[in-house]
């Protein structure tokens, strides 16, 4: 088939159910678990949507997810003239990708989250608060579901809260699909420079924060430079807010509309770890998937994927394959979903999980408790949804207690 007569992915569009992984009727354009289909870029990848497939895929070195080689799977076009990706290890591969993810392992582990559930704990209390002078009714986006994760990795980086209109704003714009090319540069190159001044404060006043540590422990030991500690940080700084909110967001949606499993979450605090793998698994936010590029051939799912051929790992489909997850298109908090891929596979899955993991546990039992009267203050067809960003999410959530 012609690229151009390909279905385009992503398929999303305005007004979709927000707990559709890909719309229903784009469903039927996928001809099998490995489909060819076109990018809004011009250029086409397979999609991969088993969760068999997905695993071997993401666990494969025959797959390269850095960026920058030619035919990579781009969902827009990467801004002209030369980009400085330094530090930004999510798309880099082998020595270089480890090199930098270990300096962080340690920083995510769950014994060290669990030592900052008080500041999780705070930062929800604050933003309850928020919420609760704000209404009703109130936007929980607004005032509950970014402030949460905003205000834990600005205080576990270093970064002052009180810039967060700054940092938000600009990395909508990252992870945003249809972002104008020129304000992409624009929002890196700010965020970039902003990080860098704040690395460089660091370095006359030493601080105990991640960052700060980072300055004093890998810079001037040389180990780290500073421009790859400024793509670190932006790295965190992204996907450590943006991520979490859109779950939190979602999850209350979902909740709202299943009273059983939320009278349930505020009777019994036993049922949320098991309840937030399956909002994890059922809502997967990484709806656009993960893109790699084959560097050898090599078979997926019964089928030849050639060296230098683009594939995207579609994980909110893996999330709902019935071999794994039976009766995967229903909501259930009460099966055993640990095997979901909402954070990946392999060696790029994602570092952040366990701080994800507690800040949903905490959030959403806190909310559930403070407001037991909480209901939607909106009609749930017309709430206003990111659908353009790499991240799926509600732009608003009126709620009224
Ligand atoms: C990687 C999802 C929260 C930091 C990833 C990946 C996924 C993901 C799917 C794999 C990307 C790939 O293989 O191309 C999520 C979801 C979250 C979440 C669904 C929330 C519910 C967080 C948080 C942080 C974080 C809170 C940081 C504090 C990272 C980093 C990577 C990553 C640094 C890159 C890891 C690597 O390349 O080695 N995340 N994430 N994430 N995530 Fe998360």
């Amino acid at each position: 088939m012609l690229t151009e007569d390909l279905p385009l992915f992503p398929f999303r569009s305005p007004g979709d159910n927000p707990f559709t992984p890909v719309t229903g009727t784009d469903l039927r354009h996928l001809d099998g678990p490995v489909t060819r289909v076109r990018l809004p870029t011009g250029g086409w990848t397979w999609l991969v949507t088993r969760h068999a497939d997905v695993k071997q895929l993401l666990r494969s070195d025959a797959f390269s997810a850095d960026m920058s080689s030619p035919n990579f799977p781009l969902l827009r076009p990467a801004p002209n003239g030369p980009r400085n990706r330094s530090g930004g290890f999510i798309r880099m591969d082998g020595d270089e990708h480890l090199r930098l993810r270990r300096m962080l392992t340690a920083e995510f582990m769950i014994k060290n989250i669990r030592r900052i559930e008080p500041l999780i704990t705070d930062a929800v209390g604050s933003s309850l608060d928020a919420l609760a002078a704000a209404g009703p009714p109130a936007d929980l986006v607004e005032h509950f579901a970014l402030p949460v994760p905003s205000l834990v990795i600005c205080h576990l980086l270093g970064v002052p809260y009180a810039d967060h209109a700054f940092f938000q704003q600009r990395s909508a714009i990252l992870l945003d699909q249809s972002a104008d090319p020129l304000k992409l540069r624009d929002a890196i190159g700010e965020l970039r420079g902003y990080l860098a001044d704040l690395i460089e404060a660091r370095r006359q006043q030493p601080a105990e924060d991640l960052i700060g540590r980072l300055v004093t422990e890998r810079v001037a030991t040389g180990e780290l430079d500073a421009e790859e500690l400024i793509g670190m940080s932006l790295l965190l700084l992204i996907a450590g807010h943006e991520t979490t909110a859109n779950m939190i967001g979602l999850s209350t949606l979902l909740l709202l509309q299943h009273p059983e499993h939320l009278a349930a979450l505020r009777d019994d605090e036993d049922l949320a770890d098991g309840m937030v793998e399956e909002l994890l698994r059922y809502l997967t936010i990484v709806r656009t998937g993960l893109p790699r590029l084959a560097r050898r051939d090599v078979d997926v799912g019964g089928h030849t994927v050639r060296a230098g051929e683009p594939v995207t790992a579609l994980l909110s489909l893996a999330n709902r394959d019935d071999d794994v997850f039976a009766g995967g298109d229903d909501f259930d908090p009460y099966r055993q979903a640990q095997q979901h891929l909402a954070f990946g596979f392999g060696v790029h899955q994602c570092i952040g999980q366990p701080l994800a993991r507690a800040e949903l546990r905490i959030a959403l039992v806190r909310l559930v408790r403070r407001f037991p009267g909480l209901a939607l203050a909106a009609d749930p067809a017309k709430l206003p949804q990111r659908d353009t960003s790499i991240v799926f999410g509600l732009a608003e959530l009126p709620v009224t207690w």
